[in-house]
């Protein structure tokens, strides 16, 4: 039974196929490969473009869709375990989609559930499909994955998106440029997987000056909700703004992405540049998460 939790549980080839798939649905939404599935949508912590996009992916397929946005609605408010809950859905449904704000949480109920779990976050940790929408959006910007200079901006301790873009750029020969205050530095594990499979990056603090080679700038929010310490956050909540002026001198080519949501991180002002791509990035969620449910569920 194969699950999605890490984007490493993919193969250079699988994720390939996932992009092919993805760019068929976006020509043809409307295939009812789903016609007779129950998916289940379970949200143990907040989103908005993940869960919809999901919903839209399963409607568009013809499946149904049973699922909370909310925890506090279920029987976990009366303390039923998170392995009562996969228990209980996966007699429910044919695929869990899941949500939740500890690191490992998926990992766990892919080892005990009869039905695929696809992870849609789990903590600090891994977002695998939001990664297959970034690979399909720098593919379809780029015209290509192959040797992408890519500066990842912002909150890259605890920012579980390029933690998982990291992994599947680092098949790609891509060139990392990390751009973080100290506090939020891309962690050693991230490091010394690109140092031992020989992928040059830089690391800088300064956004201004060392976005002027990038073909991608991959702007995050700092989470207020991965602190400990709300002085902490307090010190490094606005250290990047991505302003329209400072895409001046930025490659032709160049694409702002952001996972989103953002708070401070880019400027309004960016909203009309053409440069930005961050609301045609979330648009695209919904083609790569058909190519991944499909592909577990092996239609
Ligand atoms: N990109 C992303 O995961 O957004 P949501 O938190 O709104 O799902």
């Amino acid at each position: 039974m194969q699950s999605l939790v890490s984007i490493t549980d993919f193969t250079k080839q699988d994720i390939l196929r996932a992009l092919e798939r993805a760019a068929a649905f976006e020509v043809n939404p409307h295939q009812p490969l789903l016609n007779g599935k129950v998916i289940a949508t379970l949200f143990f912590e907040p989103s908005t473009r993940t869960r919809l996009s999901f919903e839209t992916a399963i409607s568009r397929l013809g499946g149904r869709i049973i699922g909370f946005s909310d925890a506090r609605s279920t029987s976990i408010s009366k303390g039923e375990t998170l392995k009562d809950t996969i228990m209980m859905v996966a007699n429910y449904a044919d695929l869990i989609v899941m949500r939740h704000p500890l690191e490992g949480a998926a990992r766990y109920a892919s080892e005990i559930s009869r039905v695929p779990i696809i992870n849609a976050g789990d903590g600090a940790n891994q977002h695998p499909t939001q990664t297959l929408l970034d690979l399909y959006s720098i593919q379809k910007t780029q015209g290509k994955l192959n040797g992408i200079n890519i500066a990842m901006v912002g909150d890259l301790k605890y920012g579980r998106t390029v933690h998982s873009l990291l992994q599947a750029l680092s098949l790609f020969n891509a060139h990392f440029n990390f751009i973080a205050p100290q506090e939020l530095a891309m962690p050693q594990e991230y490091r010394l997987l690109l140092e031992s499979r020989g992928i040059a990056y830089e690391e800088h603090t300064d956004l201004a000056e060392n976005i002027g080679e990038a073909d991608i700038i991959y702007m995050t929010r700092v989470q207020r909700e991965r602190f400990l310490d709300p002085m902490e956050y307090e010190r490094v909540k606005n250290v990047y703004v991505l302003h329209n002026k400072m895409l001046n001198n930025t490659k032709p080519n160049v694409k702002i992405l952001h996972p989103l949501p953002r708070v401070n991180e880019i400027s309004a002002d960016v909203d009309s540049n053409p440069k930005a791509y961050y609301f045609e990035q979330a648009g695209n969620g919904v083609f790569a998460r058909m190519a991944a449910i499909c592909m577990l569920l092996r239609l």
